[in-house]
């Protein structure tokens, strides 16, 4: 039987640090409530030159060089990205044309906060099936496009970065178990309810936020999905090595292990230097605790995420 692993991950976060008191300058808020309400400290911004197949294919060439391979070895790419470069093409075609690979099918997955675990499921899915052996899976995000810089309940949250991991086919998983759920009567919590029509934008360009349902739904349902991945995969909370849930807000994390039980030493947390990256920030944090020696081979992880839509899902994998 055929299953899927990951052989390498890689990840890239701009340049340009913002820290909160560039936000206390200029809005009626403080580095202070920022970070006792967050977790957040700092976050990068991309230059605007950068779009979202420029930092996804700086965090690819880092996760192909882990895994020992080059483009032309890919048969599959998937990008999760809410800011893609354009309306079409897919940031996807476009990074595979930067990347030099060829051939191989290559769409975007769109399911914000949840796009990596949605797009990491979904490459599983192609090599168990046969129809591809090593697959490229991203999130990337330049959400810094997309947000109202007045709106101190917003603004403050995000950052701009990119991840990858590198999935190809193995004997033994890898990959034990993934869930994927979505229920789009929540859609209006969280959204940007806008679209271009006749050259123009009509409605809202700008991240909408009921930020404490948001809050609520996310802790019910990282809870949730969790525990499904465990039980599918005939484990327990106690055989995960680390916890790598999607970078909201520091208090989301720990609450979530904490409803799970789980000891804060193997919860994975970088949204107080990176913020909220959306679909970028699970392999962003999962390359960071890779290359820290943290995560080590052999060890169990728990991925898991949620966001617009509502959408939530989880990856349960051997590393
Ligand atoms: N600085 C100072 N005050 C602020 C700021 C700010 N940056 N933002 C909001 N406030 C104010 C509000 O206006 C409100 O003022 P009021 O009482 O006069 O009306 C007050 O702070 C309290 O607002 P709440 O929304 O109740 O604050 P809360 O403790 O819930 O924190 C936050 C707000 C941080 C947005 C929180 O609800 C949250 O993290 N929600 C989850 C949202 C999230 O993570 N979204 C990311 C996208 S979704 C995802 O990734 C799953």
């Amino acid at each position: 039987m055929t299953h899927s692993r990951i052989v390498g991950t890689g990840s890239y976060l701009p340049p340009r640090i913002l820290h909160n008191e560039e936000f206390a300058k200029r809005l009626d808020t403080t580095d202070a409530w920022i970070r006792e309400r967050t977790g957040i400290v700092e976050r990068r911004i991309a230059d605007e030159s950068q779009a979202s197949s420029d930092l996804a294919l700086e965090a690819s060439r880092a996760a192909l060089a882990a895994a020992q391979i080059t483009p032309a070895d890919l048969d599959l790419i998937i990008v999760a990205t809410s800011t893609p470069d354009y309306i079409f093409p897919s940031t996807a075609c476009l990074l595979q044309a930067k990347l030099g690979a060829r051939d191989c099918p290559a769409f975007d997955v769109q399911a914000v906060c949840s796009g990596f675990v949605y797009a990491l499921a979904t490459a599983d899915l192609f090599i168990r099936g046969g129809g591809c052996r090593r697959a490229l899976v991203l999130g990337t995000e330049v959400f810094s496009r997309i947000l109202d810089w007045n709106d101190r309940g917003t603004c403050v949250l995000f950052g701009d970065g990119a991840g990858a991991v590198v999935l190809a086919a193995d004997s033994s998983p890898g990959i034990h178990c993934s869930a994927l759920h979505a229920d789009g009567r929540y859609a209006g919590i969280l959204s940007v309810p806008g679209n271009v029509s006749g050259g123009r934008i009509l409605g809202s360009a700008y991240l909408q936020m009921q930020g404490n349902q948001v809050f609520k739904f996310a802790v019910k349902v990282l809870d949730d999905v969790a525990r499904e991945v465990l039980a599918c995969a005939g484990m327990q909370v106690t055989d995960i090595d680390w916890l790598i849930p999607h970078q909201a807000n520091v208090r989301i994390l720990d609450a979530t292990a904490r409803k799970l039980g789980l000891p804060r030493e193997r919860l994975a947390v970088t949204v107080d230097r990176h913020g909220n990256t959306s679909a970028a920030s699970i392999p962003l944090a999962l390359d960071e605790y890779v290359r820290a020696g943290k995560i080590r081979d052999g060890q169990k992880i728990l991925m898991e995420g949620v966001g617009g839509g509502f959408t939530w899902g989880a990856v349960l994998a051997t590393f």
